[in-house]
Order: C-alpha cells, then structure tokens, then sequence
C-alpha cells in the first residue's frame, strides 16, 4: 500500500514536471502599494467559493470561506471594493468586522476579528451594481443573442470587487467553487471544467495549484466545448465554436513547442473560450482557461500569436508571478519573449521577426508618447497611489521584449534557453520581483558566464540603451519600398501585394508618409478595399490613419462607428479615440462613445473617460 503511495506521489510529481508547490511561508511578502492586505501577520491559503449568480438582479450572492496561515494575528485583512458585506464568522462563529476608508483605486479594506489560532474565516458578502470586474451583458450583445453573459476580468486589482479576497499577486491560494446559474446555461472558470451543461445549473469546480488572485475568473452563458487534443479545446457560442476550431487548430502544436522550449506545461489543460466583443481585452490567461476576444478569428491562423501570448503566460505569469504590479514587465516582457519564440518554431523567423517589428514600433510610439514622463519608460516602476493599469503599456511588453532579445544575443540562444528554463523550474509556484530576478539573473547567467550586460540600465533608466539588438525584417522592408513606388508613381501594382500576410498589410498601413495625400488614402482603399477589412487589426489601423489623414471615402465613417459599437477591446478601441483626440475631432468621438460606452467593460470605459475627459451625468 505504502509503496502505491509512493509511486503515485511519484507520478504527480512527474506529471507536474518536478515543479515544488509549496506557498510563501509567512513573513515572506513584501510591502506592495496595491493591497491593503497584511500577509506576514494572517494569510489565506484556500478559498472555498458558494455563489448564486443572478441574472434578473445582475448580482453575485454568496460566501467565501478561507483557510488561513495565521501568524498568531488578532485581525485579518481582506481587500474589498463595492461589496456589500452580510456577515462575517472566524472557524464557524460570528465574528466583528469593518471595512475601513474607501480609496479610490483600492476600495476599502475588510478588517477581521480573529483569534491566534483562528483557522478559518467566511465572509458572506453580495455584489453591487458598482461591481469592476463582471461585465453582464444582454442577449443583444452575444455572438448568438439569445442568453444573457457574463464574464469576470480580475488582473490587476479587480478580483476584490466579486470576491473579499487578500488581492495581491504575492498571494497563492488553490481553490474550490460551488456556481449555481440558470439552467440553460454553462459556466466555467480558470480550474478544472465541465464540457457539457447540467441540468441544474449547478456546478463544481477545483484548482488544485496555488495561483494568485487576480486569475480567479468565471464566464458564464450559452456556450459549447470543442476539443482540439486530450489537453486543448475551444468554449464559445454555439456560431462561434466551429470557427474558432479552426482558427486555433494549431494549439495543441503550440502547448508542445512550449514545453520544448521551457518545461512541462504545469496546468494540465490548456482551453480557450470566445466571449463576446464587448471583452476589453485581447486575452487574459487564466490558469487553464484563456479568455479570448472574437476579434481574433481572422479566417486564416493570422492573429494567433495572441494564443502563443496566453498560453507563454502559463509559465512567465501564472507559474513565476510578478510580486507587485511594478513588477509588471516580468509578467509582460518575459511573455512576449516566450510568445516570439513559440511563433519561431511553428512558423519560422521570417513571421517572428515581423512580429517583433510591429512591438518595436509600438515600443517607439510609446516612448514618444511619453516624453513628459520618462520614468514611465522604466521597466521597473512605481505606481504607489497610481493604478497598476497605468504599467500596462509597450514598455513592459516590448522594453521587456527588447531586453531579454539583447541579453539572448549577448549570451548567444542556446546557454540562454538553459538560463531561462532553471527560471522557469526554481520559481515555480511562486512569485518574483525586479531585484529578485536581478540577483538570480547575475548568479545565473552573467557571472556564470563571465558577461558583462547593463542590466540596471535597461531595467532601472528610462529610454533604450544603445547596446539594443536591432530587430529586422526583409519583408517589411519590400512593403516600405513598395508604399514609397505606390505615392511615388500614383499607382498600384497588385501584384506586389498578392501573397502578403496580415503583419505586412499591418506595417503597410502604419508606415505610409507622415504627409500622405487624401488621393493616395483613396486609392489604397479602392485597390485594396482597407474600410471593409474582414481583419479587425487591419481595420483598425486604417481607421487609425483614415482619422490622422481626414480621410472619409467608402463610407469609412460609418464603419468606424459600427467598429467602435461592437468591439470593446481597450488596445483598439482607446487607439481610434486618442486618434481622434490628437487631430482635434474630440466632439466626434464623444458623439460615438456616447452610443458605444455602455456596451464596454469597466477597463474600458476607465481608459476612454480619460482619453476623451468624459464625465458621467
Ligand atoms: N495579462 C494581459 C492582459 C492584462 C494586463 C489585463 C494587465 C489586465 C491588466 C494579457 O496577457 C495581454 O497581454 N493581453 C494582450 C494581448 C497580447 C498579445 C499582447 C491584449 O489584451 O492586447
Ligand atoms: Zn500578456
């Protein structure tokens, strides 16, 4: 018997790829402006969730029971924003409790009584209207239009406002939920999942790997389940599924290139669900079930490093976590780092270059756009009394991508792959900051190896050092040639374009002359009819420069407003309505957003209000 035992303890560990499971000891944490959390002193471990999810009320009800590591504490903290608090107990029994004062970004801690051994606390709590992380949404904004929706988004600091929770990201916790819905419809969460409806509308979830809060998700509505391998499949709308199929058919080659490159993946499934437009991001890479936007599925595979994006972050994430939200590039530069690789070795160099091209632009654009602020150019920041969505930029997506591509070069690939993969495989389970990843970046790779690098430059200046790999690609070099032969001879030669892919009609259309002519605007949308674009980042490039150019052929008006209506993805919607506000048609955008606004996510609307100085009646 005890050798069964054994073996089998054996075989989990084997399964999970050696990775060691175990949460921070207490006294380990350290101070983070975004929580008001005291871990050293009492933290959850555990996280029993039993929620009614009403959809005529458009609230949540229910109880969060919490196993605790309790230091000896007299008091417990929990992070709350627009809950209504019922009820408190500590192991079983009522117990006092406050919410102190309510900030702005943070909402209002929830302070416990507890006692030193308390082992257990319940909080029975109910949602508001106020609620930041659930969108509901009505039949008319599905895909399908017949069930209402709802979908949660938690990162960075929204998990406090459905659920009373320790909402730092140094914080792991495994965890079981009981959801009851309607009965026509599924839900499912970032654990293990049910692949068809009950016939209740009661179901049972586990996540038995410690992960932080802020990947605590749940989506709910009329969806189905499609698999693509024993371990990959697709939750959407029952129109949607069949298409996402098919776009996202390569997942499964994906989550093995991962694990080739890095380690065994640690999740065990990797699922996708597309939700509805309205989701305000591209994807959110919940721990075995990515959320997705339907702004992905081109038709032709070409969107989907936003899948290799995800699907890096169950290592460079959800495995090895950023400590605090100025950590935020170790989460973001890593991931696209890993993403690029991904994509090198399904798809070759050529498709990874011009990936990295775009970022590269994009990094530019940013630090332009920056020039007031140059500390916001630092990979390591301080977003102390700033919301962490301030640090969701280029800067820590591609300055992170750009640091580690430099350091790839200066070590050469192949001593860092080994680097990167003990990253990996020593943090497992756990979480990282900057000075942390410094040291073992030092010990690791550079002394080891006798390197000298400007680490602390690139991570702690602002700007990018002149030590920068340079990122090239021939491709996007023939489209630049071939836009300056098109204004140059007024004409257009289709078939210099013929077998061009999506990353190139992209860079064609960001590239063309900073005083480009309405003609040549015109006579790129009649060759190539850019307004109808079936690719929604191709369309909303040219929306981009449509605005910038005051150009309004082929109805192209019209179609913004339809696009800005019907997708609330933040990246594309908040770059139409800061290409507006920059060419000084503020009241344009207002007039849209006025129609559009209530259709986005609280992200969303967050962002665009700023953008636009939009103030609400
Ligand atoms: N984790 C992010 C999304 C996020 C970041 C949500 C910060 C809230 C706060 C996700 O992995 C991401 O980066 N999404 C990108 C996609 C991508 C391919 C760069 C997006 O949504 O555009
Ligand atoms: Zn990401």
């Amino acid at each position: 018997m005890k050798k069964i035992i054994l073996l089998s303890g054996c075989l989990i560990i084997l399964l999970s790829g050696c990775y060691n499971k175990k949460s921070a000891p207490a006294s380990d944490y350290i101070e983070e402006p975004h929580s008001f959390s005291k871990p050293n002193e009492a933290a959850i471990t555990h996280l029993d969730l039993d929620i009614n999810v009403d959809f005529d009320n458009e609230i949540i009800h229910g109880k969060a029971s919490y196993l605790i590591k309790n230091n000896k504490a007299s008091q417990i903290i929990l992070d709350s924003k627009f809950l209504t608090i019922e009820k408190v107990q500590a192991d079983g029994k009522d117990t006092a409790f406050s919410l102190g004062d309510f900030d702005e970004q943070l909402g209002s801690p929830l302070k416990i009584d507890i006692n030193n051994d308390t082992k257990q606390i319940t909080v029975f709590y109910k949602t508001t209207h106020k609620t930041e992380a659930l969108q509901w949404l009505k039949p008319q904004q599905t895909t399908d239009k017949k069930h209402p929706f709802l979908f949660t988004q938690g990162q960075a600091i929204l998990t406090r406002t459905w659920i009373p929770i320790q909402d730092s990201p140094q914080i792991r916790i495994t965890y079981n939920a009981k959801v009851k819905v309607p009965s026509q419809l599924m839900a499912v969460m970032s654990a293990e999942n049910p692949k068809t409806k009950t016939p209740d509308g009661q179901y049972t979830f586990k996540m038995a790997q410690p992960i932080s809060p802020y990947l605590i998700a749940l989506a709910v509505g009329d969806i189905e389940y499609k698999a693509i391998s024993n371990r990959t499949g697709i939750y959407a709308e029952k129109s949607m599924v069949e298409k996402a199929h098919d776009e996202f058919s390569d997942m499964e080659n994906m989550v093995a290139s991962a694990e080739a490159l890095y380690g065994t993946y640690a999740w065990e499934q990797f699922d996708v669900i597309v939700l509805p437009p309205s989701f305000p991001f591209g994807g959110m890479e919940n721990p075995r079930l990515t959320f997705a936007t339907p702004t992905v599925i081109a038709g032709d595979k070409s969107l989907t490093s936003l899948i290799a994006h995800e699907l890096a972050h169950s290592w460079s994430g959800n495995l090895v976590t950023n400590a605090t939200w100025d950590d935020f590039w170790l989460n973001e530069g890593f991931t696209v780092y890993f993403e690029m690789r991904i994509m090198e070795a399904l798809y070759g160099k050529d498709r990874a270059n011009m990936l990295a091209r775009i970022g590269r632009q994009d990094l530019e654009e940013e630090i332009e756009s920056f020039k007031e602020t140059p500390d916001d150019t630092k990979l390591k920041l301080n977003l102390k009394g700033r919301n962490p969505d301030d640090g969701m930029n280029s800067i820590a997506y591609d300055k992170g991508y750009l640091f580690l591509r430099t350091l790839e070069e200066t070590a050469g690939r192949e001593k860092f792959d080994v680097f990167l993969k003990s990253y990996f495989q020593k943090h497992a389970f756990s979480t990282i900051h900057t000075e942390k990843f410094v040291a073992f970046l030092n010990e690791n790779l550079l002394e080891k190896h006798d390197i000298t690098f400007n680490t602390n430059e690139w991570i702690y200046n602002a700007g990018i050092p002149d030590n920068q790999a340079i990122i090239s690609s021939d491709k996007f070099e023939t489209v630049e040639k071939t836009i300056q032969q098109f204004v140059k001879t007024n004409t257009v030669d289709k078939t210099l374009t013929k077998d061009w892919t999506t990353q190139e009609w992209v860079h064609f259309v960001r590239n063309f002359p900073n005083d480009i002519k309405t003609e040549h605007m015109a006579m790129f949308d009649e060759a190539f009819n850019l307004t109808n674009s079936n690719n929604s980042y191709i369309a909303m490039v040219w929306y981009e420069q449509a605005i910038n150019h005051d150009y309004h052929g082929n109805d192209v008006d019209a179609k913004i407003e339809d696009f800005l209506i019907k997708v609330g993805r933040r990246w594309y919607v908040s770059t139409i309505y800061k290409a507006f506000k920059r060419n000084d048609k503020t009241d344009v955008a207002l007039a849209i957003y006025n129609k559009a606004r209530s259709n986005y996510h609280a992200v969303t609307t967050n962002t665009v209000d700023g953008i636009l100085g939009y103030k609400q009646e």
